[in-house]
């Protein structure tokens, strides 16, 4: 925080010197626009109550004046009298901070793999549920790492959904609130057998994707069925770096996904690396299941199987990959929009069963923005 030095203005601009030697130019559009009296703002709700058309585009500073902790603007030419918090315009002028998207891989730590970590970040269920401060550092990893182990999730049908519990709401799907994942007769997907899956991301087809994705283990006698995880954005960024021309293809040329049985049938167009506005890596889909027949353009097609290829071959490389059993008890947590996850084929001896569920990033976030804020005021 830092308290004002000098202040001044010229018609359509604010100017203040920070106390830190930092400066602010703050239109007069925006100060009127976000004018925090209660005319205009919902104190309670942190809601704007006027629309951009109540205000005059030749909107300018007539007067200044200020206090220790206050500025107060009078605009013309509709007269408005607006008052702001000194704090409040240090926190929110565009000068000191720049957009910025928590969702992109400039705001993640991307993992080259197993060794990047000394222990797979993990935390104890009954912690979670009671400690803030584990929840916190446990959500705090999905948002960094992709991926958080929870240990001694009851081994009980359903613990799944009391872990979305805590932080966010489940994401209901065709496969219901939740889904078994175990050996089926008549499987209506491939996960609902024994045989392995290579490294994919859950159900690219939907628009939007479930954002977070959990297996929770019920039973792992079985022979095999390992899990095998790796950060889809550190394996984009590496196809980034070894060709930007295959990058290019795979993050502009929109493709279907598909996924079809008696009583679903879900489309989706979008790429299988998807940027943000800011250009950074903001979801990776890719699962071999699901891809539509390629309807490219004749001369586009073969090299977008170049660039295909060459991403699947990055997913391929072991060095990527960190692979682990999980235990009855143990659930893993993980962004659905970045983690690929696989499993290794199992026997038919001994049993296999996992519990899966959906959830959205937005009520991951919220829960530890809501956490932060309150750890930093403590
Ligand atoms: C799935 C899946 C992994 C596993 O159901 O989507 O990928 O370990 N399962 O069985
Ligand atoms: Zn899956």
């Amino acid at each position: 925080m830092t308290t004002i030095a000098s202040l001044s203005f010229a018609d359509d601009q604010l100017t203040i010197i920070w106390a830190n030697g930092s400066e602010s130019r703050l239109a007069a559009l925006w100060l009127r626009d976000n004018c925090q009296l209660p005319c205009c703002f919902n104190d309670q709700n942190g809601q704007r109550l006027i629309n951009i058309t109540d205000i005059p585009q030749s909107t300018i500073i007539a007067s200044v004046t200020r206090s220790a902790a206050k500025v107060t603007i009078r605009f013309a030419p509709d007269n408005h009298i607006s008052e702001f918090d000194a704090n409040w315009l240090f926190d929110n002028c565009y000068c000191q901070n720049k957009a910025f998207d928590d969702r992109g891989e400039k705001s993640k730590t991307l993992w080259m793999g197993p060794s990047a970590f000394t222990k797979l970040p993990n935390a104890d269920y009954s912690d979670f549920c009671c400690r803030s401060a584990t929840q916190r550092h446990a959500l705090q990893a999905v948002a960094e790492y992709g991926f958080v182990i929870l240990n001694n999730v009851p081994v009980k049908p359903g613990s799944v959904l009391d872990v979305i519990s805590h932080f966010g709401f489940v994401r209901e799907t065709n496969y219901g609130k939740l889904f078994d994942v175990q050996t089926e007769i008549n499987p209506n997907n491939l996960a609902f057998t024994n045989l392995g899956l290579g490294g994919h991301l859950d159900n690219p087809y939907r628009n939007p994707v479930p954002g977070l994705q959990l297996l929770h283990c019920l039973e792992n006698s079985a022979q095999g069925g390992e899990t095998i995880i790796q950060d889809g954005f550190m394996a984009a960024s590496i196809l980034r770096d070894e060709s930007a021309q295959n990058f290019n293809l795979l993050s502009k040329t929109a493709i279907n996904f598909r996924f079809q049985n008696k009583s679903t049938d879900l489309h989706t167009l979008a790429t299988m690396i998807e940027l943000n506005v800011l250009n950074q890596i903001v979801t990776v889909r890719f699962n071999n299941r699901s891809i539509a027949p390629l309807t490219l353009p004749e001369t586009s097609m073969l090299a977008y199987y170049t660039a295909y290829r060459h991403l699947a071959k990055i997913f391929e490389r072991t060095d990527l990959q960190a692979c682990f059993k999980l235990n009855p008890g143990q659930l893993l947590l993980f962004d659905n929009t970045r983690i690929l996850h696989a499993r290794k084929a199992f026997s038919s001896a001994g049993r296999r069963h996992l519990q899966g569920a959906y959830s959205d990033l937005d009520g991951l976030y919220s829960t530890l923005n809501i956490l932060k804020s309150s750890a930093n005021k403590s």
